[in-house]
């Protein structure tokens, strides 16, 4: 078989996997040992009329899967009450082998602005019912209101993910997903709890991390409340990797092959739209790009733009000794900082993202959905003034000409959301973050990680970055947005505790931002 050949049956087995087949019993007479449910369900890549249903099958022996090394048959199905008396729509996909039997089911035609429920069934066994939902047509102004929770950078080992349990709580209508779903590293000495298995480079390492992980009550109760849209950043491979050059720790091996294998890890656990796989699964094997970016419309209130920062980005500039990784570079000796080629995005996402910010404005609200930080967070030492080159600041030429498209398109109401630095900080994006007196173009909110705690002291950096009104690097857990038509309201939420199983929650501030105001005001 040619790889064109190989590439050209897959594509068609997913297509086929996806899509809904005619019912026939073929669902039903493979019957698991025990329930095969285990990983839970998931939905995502919502639009008006339709959204992805995710499940896995998972049985684990002792010598690996117990199930057959074929593609399952299963059912699903999509009702108005969880009682599944109201059907809507039911089908069969397969789990597919090939895939670690995940399934990726894309349910079209569905009404809009509505909300389902889903569950997978095959022999005896039901799944839990998830929940997931449509929006309002991209024309319509049927979309009063949009609540969306955005989170990042889960280390299993550093706690529990009480913060779901939490964010479920809050019905929101949407999750944003911003990096770090997983860590690749091998178990740590200490820990709340730790990784099994040991470094991330295999197939079979990563999908056995995505199922500890995935294993968490907590993280399954989230997926199974609202859809979730998503993009990386770097421990979904390996830390500080950029592009196709490896990062920095852990054992030395093919990156390419270890890129690829994480990839196809991370597609076979989320609820992504199987056009993602560009060139297929052959394709990814050989190098080519899993296109997470993305844009998402509802109604005419808001739309979001997901970007990825990690697979087509250029080496961190500067990195003592050439070594691989991230580093704190100095702004001044470092001129590579300020090569005009060097590139985060890639150009070809540069180029849609300038397409997506022309037909801006149609929406009110511009969220633009990334992985860390994009204000200036520069470092005032003795030395002089440094930055962590791993960021947008490590990519200054990049930023400005986010920052240009955003004036040149003059996108309406722009808003970044991130992750990556596992801090809270809120402030303005500018068109010249090294000038106090430069315009403002916007508002950015970057969330704290959901357990990951290497948060630092955030006083005397925000001082040095007066761009943001407010920082904190201590405190764990996610950021909760509404949108309104004539308001943004953003409440930074903290739970107490991650060392054990626990409940207890505050709030640390609220902001709100007014439709065409661009200013940041704090409400509590
Ligand atoms: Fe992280």
């Amino acid at each position: 078989m040619t790889p064109d050949t190989s590439k050209r049956e897959f594509l068609q087995l997913l297509s086929v996997a996806t899509l809904a087949l005619p019912m026939t019993h073929a669902w039903a007479q493979f019957r698991p040992s025990k329930n095969p449910f285990g990983l839970g369900v998931a939905s995502g890549s919502p639009s008006s009329s339709s959204v992805v249903l995710w499940t896995r099958l998972y049985d684990e022996g002792i010598f690996g899967s117990n199930l057959p090394n074929e593609n399952i048959p299963l059912k699903w199905e999509v009702s108005t009450d969880k009682e599944f008396k109201a059907m809507v729509q039911q089908g069969q996909s397969l789990a597919v082998a090939g895939l670690a039997h995940s399934v990726h089911t894309e349910v079209t035609n569905l009404a809009p602005n509505t909300w389902f429920y889903y569950r997978f069934l095959i022999g005896p066994y039901t799944s839990e019912v998830g929940k997931t939902r449509t929006f309002a047509e991209p024309t319509s102004n049927g979309q009063k209101t949009l609540k969306f929770a955005f989170a990042s950078c889960q280390h299993f080992e550093h706690g529990y993910f009480n913060a779901y349990t939490h964010m479920v709580q809050e019905n929101p209508d949407l999750i944003l997903f911003l990096g770090d779903y997983i860590y690749e590293y091998a178990p740590g000495r200490s820990g709340i709890r730790l990784h099994s298995g040991s470094w991330c480079l295999s197939l079979s390492d990563y999908r056995k991390r995505y199922e500890q992980y995935k294993l968490e009550p907590e993280l399954q109760l989230a997926h199974a409340a609202c859809p979730w849209i998503f993009t990386w950043d770097d421990h979904e491979v390996q830390n500080d990797y950029a592009g196709l050059s490896s990062g920095s720790f852990g054992p030395f091996t093919n990156f390419a092959k270890r890129r690829a294998n994480a990839y196809q890890a991370y597609y076979e656990h989320m609820p992504l739209k199987s056009s993602f796989l560009i060139e297929g699964l052959e394709g990814l094997r050989s190098g080519s790009e899993l296109r997470l970016y993305e844009n998402y419309q509802f109604g005419t209130l808001a739309n979001i733009t997901m970007l990825d920062t990690r697979q087509y980005r250029d080496k961190q500039a500067c990195n003592p000794n050439s070594q691989d990784g991230s580093a704190t570079v100095s702004m001044s000796s470092c001129e590579e900082l300020q090569d005009a080629s060097r590139t985060l995005l890639g150009e070809k996402q540069e180029t849609w993202l300038d397409h997506q910010f022309k037909n801006s404005a149609a929406q009110t609200w511009n969220i633009i959905g990334q992985s860390t930080l994009f204000g200036a967070r520069v470092y005032a030492t003795a030395e002089g003034k440094k930055v962590w080159n791993d960021g947008w600041d490590g990519y200054p030429v990049a930023r400005k000409k986010l920052t240009q498209q955003l004036i040149n398109h003059q996108v309406s109401n722009p808003v970044i959301v991130g992750g990556d630095v596992h801090e809270y900080w809120v402030g303005y994006l500018k068109e010249d973050y090294s000038n106090a007196q430069s315009k403002v173009l916007g508002v950015e909110f970057c969330g704290t990680s959901i357990t990951s705690n290497d948060g630092k002291n955030t006083v005397s950096r925000q001082r040095a970055n007066p761009h943001f009104i407010y920082a904190e690097g201590l405190r764990r857990s996610y950021c909760i947005a509404e949108l309104h038509e004539e308001s943004m309201t953003v409440h930074l939420r903290a739970v107490k505790d991650i060392t054990t199983r626990s409940t207890e929650i505050e709030t640390l501030a609220i902001f709100r931002v007014l439709n065409g105001s661009k200013t940041i005001e704090r409400v509590s």
